[in-house]
């Protein structure tokens, strides 16, 4: 990219999969370009560690704003007038403002107008109930129409939700994920089998491991339902609550307890040894009971080379099919252990799905798929 590229804003201090995302990404732009965050936290760090350059200018009554929030008060909109000046300024010496996420699309588009630089919104969002509320799904699409030169989304289903609700087809461009290979090659035997002791499991245990920030979305529960039904199988929850959901944290602990699979459930927190973790596992599961926009963690898991079970919805079947893993309903517990059996029970039939699963994640999802897409949808906006 030449000098005076993009400059990408981002809401998030924290490290979710859309943060990730932009981490690959805005390395792969270079100098020219840079990272405004509206919050402070890890993903700043994790971008100054690539060499990525990063400013942070922090959101106030802003950041109490749901997605789920029919109407922001007075205050909000102050702070987002006071962030979008902000951004216009520091937007005057590049070519793009890039928003990755819905709140950074908002000052963004604030930020465009006054800096008349053209806003490229990358949607990672499934932008339908109950996801969000009618009101904030009609309030965004009006926005794009008016304020978007280009709307980047990470899934098809992420389009398909976008034009459904009004978004105009011809601002849309769809561009998957790409995940870096590197680290999931680089995990050992010798580390996987290290990352397994850590862990203290019984010798011989069945271990399936769901990756992902706490949230009712995300399924959690659905697979601690599904462990109640598989005695002998043990489950790892890797993730935290990354928005406020530490009450639903709470609650799986508790149902955990209630239904007598305490022992079995461990409960990891945000890790940063995804890669080790996957194959100290011997199935990935994927719970989520909503859409999911696109889902980085169907990726990893086939990368590990572990066969992967995914609720089929959204993004998800753009990834993954019933040649490259298992596909269930979303929210079917049933279906969940009935799946998890069938792969322990089948060992050379879940080393077939992990292979193939492997193949394909190469092949489809790589960083540099990822940056070309990129380039090209806003290569005239440049
Ligand atoms: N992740 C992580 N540590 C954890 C749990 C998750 O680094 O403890 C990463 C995971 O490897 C994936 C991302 O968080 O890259 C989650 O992205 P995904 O697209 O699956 O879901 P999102 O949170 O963006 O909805
Ligand atoms: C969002 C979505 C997730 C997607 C990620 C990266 O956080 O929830 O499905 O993989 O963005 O685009």
């Amino acid at each position: 990219m030449s000098e005076g590229g993009v400059l990408f804003v981002d809401h998030a201090g924290v490290l979710g999969g859309a943060e990730l995302s932009l981490l690959d990404l805005s390395a792969a732009f270079g100098a020219g370009s840079e990272v405004l965050l509206l919050a402070d936290g890890p993903f700043r760090e994790a971008l100054e560690s690539r060499g990525v350059r990063v400013h942070v200018e922090a959101l106030g009554a802003l950041k109490h704003v749901k997605k789920e929030t029919r109407i922001p008060g007075p205050a909000a909109f102050a702070d987002a007038a006071r962030i979008a000046t902000h951004v216009s300024k520091r937007a005057k010496s590049h070519r793009v403002i890039y928003a990755n996420s819905q709140k950074a699309f908002v000052v963004a588009a604030a930020a465009g107008l006054f800096a008349r630089r053209p806003v490229v919104w990358h949607l990672r969002d499934i932008l339908a109930p109950p996801h969000f509320s009618g009101t904030n799904v009609r309030a965004a699409i009006t926005l794009a129409n008016l304020r978007a030169a280009r709307v980047i989304a990470n899934s098809r289903a992420t389009a398909a939700a976008f034009t459904g609700a009004g978004g105009h087809e011809s601002l849309v461009r769809v561009v998957h994920n790409g995940i870096d290979p590197a680290p999931f090659d680089a995990v050992t035997i010798e580390s996987a089998t290290a990352a397994r002791a850590a862990l203290r499991l019984p010798a011989g245990a069945f271990v399936v491991a769901l990756f992902g920030r706490f949230h009712p979305w995300k399924g959690q529960q659905v697979l601690l339902e599904a462990l109640a039904r598989l005695p002998r199988v043990h489950a790892l929850f890797v993730g935290a609550p990354l928005f406020g959901e530490e009450a639903f944290a709470s609650a799986l602990q508790a149902q955990a307890a209630r239904t007598g699979v305490a022992d079995r459930a461990h409960f990891l927190g945000f890790r940063a040894d995804v890669p080790e973790l996957m194959r100290a596992a011997d199935v990935i599961v994927h719970a989520s009971v909503y859409p999911e926009p696109f889902g980085r963690v169907i990726v990893e898991g086939m990368l590990a080379e572990r066969p992967v079970i995914a609720t089929r919805a959204g993004g998800v079947t753009e990834i993954i099919d019933d040649e490259t893993g298992v596909l269930v309903p979303p929210n079917d517990a049933a279906a969940m252990a009935q799946a998890i059996e069938s792969l322990a029970a089948d060992p050379s039939r879940a080393a077939n799905l992990a292979a193939r699963g492997a193949a394909r994640a190469r092949a489809g999802f790589s960083v540099t798929a990822m940056v070309r897409g990129v380039e090209e949808a806003i290569r005239d906006l440049i």
